[in-house]
């Protein structure tokens, strides 16, 4: 069968405590599965940053990932821009170490064709003190680009990482700009595009600051703004079961649901990246971007077509719909932690304020809970929860959707007023999927009721490479394709949202007031129960 033909594929239904033989039948296009999956084009991606933390951790191991599964263009070069003063040889013996402490997959396959992947790896030091210097290193890297494309066909596209602490990114960007390498040609055959790590701004007006350095040099269509949350496949999988499914979308509002959950439960703490952390806490870190994704997902209304401008708008809409909280009243709709000493998985692991880096006294919180609520006629007076932590008790991501329920109980007799509402979790990690919960007899004499699950693995019948979130994100840049990049305007409408909550939580009084302590390995502060 070819790649262009239809197959049949059975998915299965595992039931949680219902049994069903396997019930759906999908007819999937293998050639659609397949798209998307490799950039056809010529491309240099420079990575600024490159003997960084992120670069070794991810960026590499995602670039070779894509490289052994065939995603990359026959002719593409990755030149590592850094402060350290090393050769080409250098800088690839340094990523080889980095590739074989990170790079997560077999080790037949670690090793198969990394001398390939590894002579298409170049350096180019920018360690210029004065501005003069500096500028002159840009103009060499400028000249580098263009022997590469010369020499190695890269057709004088362009993929610009910023890997660097934020603080970097408006200099670096102008510097980029001053050597032309933002330019495109008219046509567009030759690309210029910029990838911009979390955090985008501190607050609304440095977020505002930033995009004006950028666009100094680079318009919107060459900015691809990084949320790795969209990359992650059963986020993007939300739109799909929404608006490809009828089933949902009329029971899809304030009618029906009675709350909505939105969790990112973390066990990790803040490791070695405390000073980060100390500066950012728990809402600059996760939800000015990751939280208020997932919300959008879930509370934004269908384009008219599946676009990456369409989408981007709806998610704005949705992102100005946000009540705005009074903030004398805070508390009412935010509960904030930090963890103190605890056991967790079996080990006892320090508090916040004893971590490397992290101040004895450091008020930062490591977790917070708000309840937002959406001005528009579909969510008006629904609660939306959204939570996030480090330090709890496991790692969980996923969405709980509560629907209302029953208006009027007819087993009343039997097993009194209260029947549970049917719940749908969309889970992200661990598991992957959906689960529907609802209720049917309890088998045997006499009326009782049980709850059961229908639940789907996600991956199910599924044998595509997966691609993980930094994976989905270069190869979406390089193809071009901005749909799971945040868009300027939904990041000042978060913001414009979340600075106010910032700044009052940032005062002293607010702070204490608002700040619990939960152990380690707890579900968190015991007051954020309450508010649900
Ligand atoms: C990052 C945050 O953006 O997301 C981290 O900076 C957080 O603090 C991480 O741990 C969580 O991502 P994931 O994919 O592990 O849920």
């Amino acid at each position: 069968m070819n790649e262009g033909d239809m197959t049949k594929e059975k998915k299965s239904i595992r039931a949680g405590n219902v049994h069903y033989s396997p019930v759906v039948e999908e007819i999937i296009t293998a050639q659609g599965d397949r798209e998307g999956q490799r950039c056809e084009e010529p491309f240099a991606v420079v990575v600024m940053g490159a003997t960084g933390d992120l670069t070794a951790r991810k960026l590499m191991p995602a670039l070779y990932r894509l490289y052994l599964n065939g995603a990359l263009p026959d002719c593409f070069t990755v030149i590592g821009c850094g402060r350290t003063d090393l050769s080409d040889d250098g800088f690839r013996s340094r990523m080889k170490g980095a590739l074989s402490e990170f790079f997560e997959g077999n080790k037949t396959e670690k090793f198969e064709s990394l001398s390939g992947f590894l002579s298409r790896l170049y350096y180019h030091r920018i360690a210029g003190k004065g501005e003069g210097e500096e500028k002159r290193d840009y103009e060499n890297l400028a000249k580098l680009l263009e022997r590469q494309r010369q020499k190695n066909d890269t057709a004088g596209n362009k993929l610009f990482y910023l890997a660097l602490p934020p603080s970097r990114y408006g200099p670096t960007v102008q510097r980029l700009g001053e050597a032309g390498l933002g330019v495109e040609d008219n046509e567009g055959a030759q690309w210029s595009r910029l990838i911009v790590e979390k955090p985008f701004g501190h607050d609304l007006e440095s977020a505002m600051t930033l995009d004006k350095q950028i666009h100094d040099y680079f318009g919107e269509h060459q900015i691809y703004r990084i949320d790795h949350y969209l990359a992650k496949e059963t986020v993007q999988n939300i739109l799909m079961f929404r608006f490809a499914n009828s089933i949902f979308e009329p029971i899809w509002n304030r009618q029906f649901i009675e709350k909505v959950q939105v969790r990112a439960l973390e066990s990790v703490g803040v490791h070695y990246r405390a000073q980060y952390y100390e500066q950012s806490g728990v809402i600059r870190d996760m939800f000015q971007n990751h939280m208020m994704q997932l919300l959008a997902m879930i509370g934004m209304e269908p384009p008219s077509i599946f676009d990456s401008e369409q989408v981007r708008d709806e998610k704005v809409k949705l992102y100005r719909a946000l009540r705005p909280f009074p903030t004398d009243r805070l508390d009412e709709n935010l509960v904030l932690g930090q963890y103190t000493e605890g056991e967790l998985m079996g080990e006892m692991v320090r508090a916040y304020r004893r971590e490397e880096g992290v101040s004895p006294t450091s008020d930062t919180p490591t977790y917070a809970k708000m309840r937002v609520f959406l001005d528009n006629w579909r969510w008006q007076g629904v609660p939306f929860y959204i939570e996030s932590g480090k330090r709890l008790a496991e790692k969980l991501t996923d969405i709980i959707i509560d629907f209302k329920t029953v208006p009027h109980s007819m087993f009343k007799n039997f097993i009194g007023e209260e029947i549970q509402g049917n719940r749908l979790v969309l889970s992200i990690y661990p598991a992957e999927g959906i689960t529907l919960t609802f209720k049917v007899k309890k088998p045997g004499i006499g009326i009782a009721l049980r709850t059961v699950n229908m639940d789907l693995d996600y991956y199910t019948g599924d044998e595509v490479p997966r691609l993980n979130a930094y994976e989905r994100v270069l190869l979406d840049c390089m193809i071009g394709d901005q749909t799971l990049f945040w868009r300027q305007d939904g990041v000042e409408a978060c913001w414009s949202f979340l600075s106010p909550i910032i700044s009052r939580c940032e005062e002293c009084d607010a702070r204490k007031k608002l700040l619990f302590f939960y152990p380690a390995g707890s579900l968190g502060p015991e007051w954020s129960h309450a508010v649900s």
